[in-house]
């Protein structure tokens, strides 16, 4: 009963209930709850320390950025959920604050998009800068031995790197990116390597415009660190596997470069297998191996998932 008290009375303060609510849709840092909430940051952060010690809030740090999200153990039973449950969602407060969590996310949309625009022609130079591309290429065959008959979908394919490394395997592949210019240069790419199996989609990969339970393999390579919710591209790649196909996320380990923000439009700093493993649970993925290499001045993580073989489409 304390426990439910505690959170009950952490809970019972109008800015207190604006943030769980705002953190219903994932995790925020402590300056993007200061911009929508539009208070002070020691006001923020004295609230989100309540919520954290009542047990509604859970907080990571990554680098200099401190994330806060709703801890959800116990799923759509947590006590956190269930308060943030109570609230109506057309209440005028949460309304306003959803509205400005949207700008903040279409402005880094935006941003990630406009760099994605600007080093396009030069993508397939910078990907190996920290990374011995050669090396992932040969764990990425490895992990995931493809046959002719089978369909590829690789989203945020880029300049297309994993339709080089796996389109040649199999019977058809599609890659999936929002840039129009990481296409272009895509485009061309497959052209040269002679990849006539391959054909690529103008898409946002959190809403594909692809039938669902219809591909064999599903990569997102180096993809997730860019996302504001990693986990809701991975339902979206869940959705469109076939029952028994297989996932392969290729991303950054946990690493401390924190310029890859600022410079590179990355939002996290790598990620850790439990964190990853976790999501492809939550997904009904199940993660069958997972493979570290450090092939450059970056760890990269391979984690491979499947979905199950008697899964409803
Ligand atoms: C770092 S690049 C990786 C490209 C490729 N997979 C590679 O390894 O070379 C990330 C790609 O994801 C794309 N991307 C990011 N968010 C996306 C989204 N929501 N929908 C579609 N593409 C997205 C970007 O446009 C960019 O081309």
């Amino acid at each position: 009963m304390d426990l439910v008290l505690n959170a009950l009375r952490a809970a019972a303060d109008p800015t207190r209930l604006r943030i769980l609510a705002v953190l219903e849709s994932g995790e925020l840092t402590v300056s993007e709850l200061v911009a929508i909430l539009g208070q002070s940051q020691p006001r923020i952060s004295r609230h989100l320390k309540i919520l954290v010690d009542a047990g509604l809030l859970a907080r990571f740090r990554e680098g200099s950025w401190v994330f806060h999200r709703l801890n959800s153990e116990g799923g759509n039973l947590s006590p956190a959920r269930r308060i943030v449950a109570m609230i109506p969602k057309d209440d005028s407060l949460r309304a306003q604050d959803t509205g400005r969590l949207k700008e903040i996310e279409v402005g880094r949309a935006r941003a990630a998009e406009a760099y994605f625009a600007k080093y396009a022609p030069e993508w397939d130079r910078l990907r190996q800068l920290d990374v011995d591309e050669e090396a992932v290429a040969n764990a990425v065959r490895e992990m995931m031995p493809l046959v002719k008959t089978q369909r590829l979908l690789d989203l945020g394919t880029g300049t297309g790197r994993m339709l080089q490394v796996l389109g040649p395997d199999v019977g058809e592949a599609f890659g999936v990116d929002r840039s129009h210019e990481m296409l272009a240069v895509a485009r061309a790419n497959l052209k040269h390597w002679g990849l006539e199996n391959c054909q690529l989609r103008q898409a946002d990969i959190l809403s594909l415009p692809l039938p669902y339970g219809t591909f064999d393999a599903v990569v997102l390579h180096q993809v997730l660190h860019f996302l504001e919710r990693p986990w809701a591209a991975l339902e979206e790649a869940q959705r469109m596997l076939s029952p028994g196909g297989r996932l392969l996320v290729v991303d950054l380990a946990p690493h401390d470069q924190e310029e890859l923000r600022e410079k590179h439009a990355h939002r996290r700093l790598g990620f850790t297998d439990e964190e990853v493993r976790e999501w492809l649970a939550d997904q009904g993925l199940t993660c069958e191996t997972i493979r570290h290499l450090k092939p450059g001045a970056l760890g990269v993580t391979l984690w491979v998932a499947r979905r199950n073989a008697q899964a409803a489409i």
